[in-house]
């Protein structure tokens, strides 16, 4: 019996998926205890104790006007002392936005344990708002939530990462139940280790990406759902996380600033690039996508 997927079953034509509406919220995490004290990706190395916290808190302050600016509610966890993670909000969950029913988020299973206690603290905060949670247990099942997950722009359709931190068997979990079928990408580059760091969705057609980032296969499935895919330069997608940034709302392209030739790339496709600075945040790996967690 052939057990292997064929390509054509795992295509997904994502304009004939159901619509979904644009956010309107996003959570971030307060800076407040933000540091680079272990190292679990390799942009950590060379920062340990090095991080600027008057600094960071003044980025995460910019970066959450902006959104305001755009005209997006951002509701705040409050900081919890030790969990210097918490500020990268995007990783504890994932708000699956049924289509019926109760607000309910899948709560991650970190593959770091260093990163574990800062689950129940977000599945707390969601709880106390009325939200249905679900948990993925198992030893063997990692998830990551958002750093790893992410919706087609307007539609019914999940992008899902795997091979560094979430694995492939999340998406056949029980618990991982999502009113929308999943795209599974397999990365390859330790350095693109979540699916938030080498892929960006800004709007139906488009898809910003650092093609390095993907094996072929999973390189192939992305130019089958986005007509058009920007590549990343690599060094910029490495170096400043250039497919870090967030487009909320098909139109703006929220990102650290710097990285010129990403950047040009996504205005030449027409959109408007708003560029912040979370320079203290690359210090950890993460950036813009990273620090905020879509609530619907
Ligand atoms: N230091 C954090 C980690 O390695 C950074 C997480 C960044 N978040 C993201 N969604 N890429 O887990």
């Amino acid at each position: 019996m052939n057990t292997e997927t064929s390509f054509s079953e795992l295509l997904i034509d994502p304009l004939a998926q159901p619509s979904r509406p644009p956010s309107t919220t996003v959570l971030m995490a307060e800076p407040t205890y933000f540091d680079v004290e272990y190292v679990i990706n390799p942009h950590m190395a060379e920062h340990v104790g090095g991080v600027d916290r008057d600094r960071a808190s003044r980025q995460w302050a910019a970066l959450k006007d902006v959104y305001e600016g755009l005209g997006l509610v951002v509701e705040v966890l409050p900081a919890e002392p030790g969990l210097v993670d918490l500020v990268f909000i995007a990783n504890q969950s994932f708000p699956t936005q049924p289509i019926e029913g109760p607000p309910t988020a899948i709560l991650s299973n970190m593959h770091a344990p260093q990163r574990r206690a800062e689950v129940p603290v977000v599945a707390r905060w969601l709880e106390a708002r009325g939200w249905r949670l679900v948990s993925i247990e198992d030893e063997d099942t990692h998830f990551e939530g958002m750093g790893d997950v992410n919706w087609h722009p307007g539609r019914r359709v999940v992008y899902g990462g795997f091979g560094w931190r979430t694995t492939r068997n999340a998406y056949s979990h029980r618990n991982y139940e999502v009113d929308a079928p999943v795209v599974a990408l397999e990365l390859v580059d330790t350095r693109m280790y979540h699916l938030d760091t080498c892929f960006s969705p800004l709007d139906e057609h488009t898809a910003l990406i650092c093609a390095e980032a993907f094996t072929p296969q999973s390189l192939a499935l992305l130019e089958a759902s986005f007509p058009r895919l920007l590549r990343a330069p690599l060094d910029e997608a490495v170096g400043l996380l250039s497919c870090n940034g967030h487009c909320p709302d098909q139109r703006h392209f929220i990102v650290q600033r710097g990285a010129s030739r990403t950047n040009q790339l996504v205005r030449e496709a027409g959109f408007e690039v708003v560029e912040v600075d979370t320079s203290e945040f690359l210090k950890s790996g993460g950036s813009v996508q990273c620090m905020k967690l879509m609530l619907d």
